[in-house]
């Protein structure tokens, strides 16, 4: 049998960016001081991303079981899309990058969907890197919302059950991306090999990498290594 190796750079790869809080721990930091160098990080490796030609980055920025952390923890990293995007919005745009978001958004606080709209809205009609940022998301209950959606459908008559297929229930994701909603690469970094309620439709077929090092620490030459390690990967879809 002949092995085939996946010659081109995934379109869709997805960061669990974990280990914030353990690399300020590291430095007797506050955890916040953590998740703001793991904010600074988005910028590079989002900038690293779009050099690259990967169509997609998708970023576990906040779920649905963060909620649960302490009170001052959770307003901070409710507000740091506002500090990201009023500082690096006009360099997003200089690079072509397209901002999104993903998650159950009208859950999250005025200012903060005010922020990511306007950054949706002035990045737009750019072409390069879809910047996803999955925000107030958790994967069960996307799934969940789905299926609540296609049975009204059903109910209201618009389709039959018989009519409802893989094509029709990923059209009721969150992830809204056509045919760039599956993922291609997912990355966890800090040690931790789990999916923690990520993406878990569009991860369907995607390589697993896991790296030690945390978040703030995760460089443009470990996304290489990444980006490497998927290259020489046999991708066979369940076939020979
Ligand atoms: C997990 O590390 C990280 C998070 C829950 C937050 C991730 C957020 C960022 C990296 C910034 C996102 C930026 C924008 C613009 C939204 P952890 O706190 O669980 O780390 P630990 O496991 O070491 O405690």
């Amino acid at each position: 049998m002949t092995k085939e190796i996946t010659p081109q750079v995934p379109k869709h790869v997805a960061i669990i960016m974990d280990g914030n809080g353990r690399w300020a721990q590291r430095r007797h930091l506050p955890r916040i001081a953590g998740h703001r160098e793991g904010m600074e990080n988005v910028r590079r490796i989002a900038i690293a991303a779009n050099k690259l030609g990967i169509k997609v980055l998708t970023l576990y920025s906040f779920s649905t079981e963060n909620w649960n952390r302490p009170r001052d923890e959770v307003s901070f990293l409710m507000k740091l899309p506002v500090v990201f995007f009023n500082k690096f919005v006009p360099e997003l745009i200089d690079q072509n990058v397209v901002v999104k978001i993903t998650g159950f958004i009208d859950q999250i606080p005025t200012d903060t969907l005010k922020a990511v709209r306007e950054a949706e809205e002035k990045t737009k009609n750019n072409t390069g890197l879809i910047l996803n940022f999955a925000f107030n998301y958790g994967g069960k209950a996307e799934i969940v919302n789905a299926a609540r959606e296609i049975a009204l459908d059903v109910k209201n008559g618009f389709i039959t059950p018989e009519e409802i297929d893989e094509s029709v229930f990923s059209k009721h994701l969150l992830t809204k991306l056509g045919n760039l909603d599956d993922v291609d690469l997912l990355i966890r970094t800090s040690g931790e090999q789990r999916i923690s309620n990520f993406l878990l439709w569009q991860l369907a077929y995607a390589e697993l990498y896991f790296t030690d090092t945390f978040w703030p620490d995760f460089s443009e030459e470990e996304l290489l290594k990444a980006i490497e390690n998927f290259e020489n990967r046999n991708r066979r879809y369940g076939a020979l």
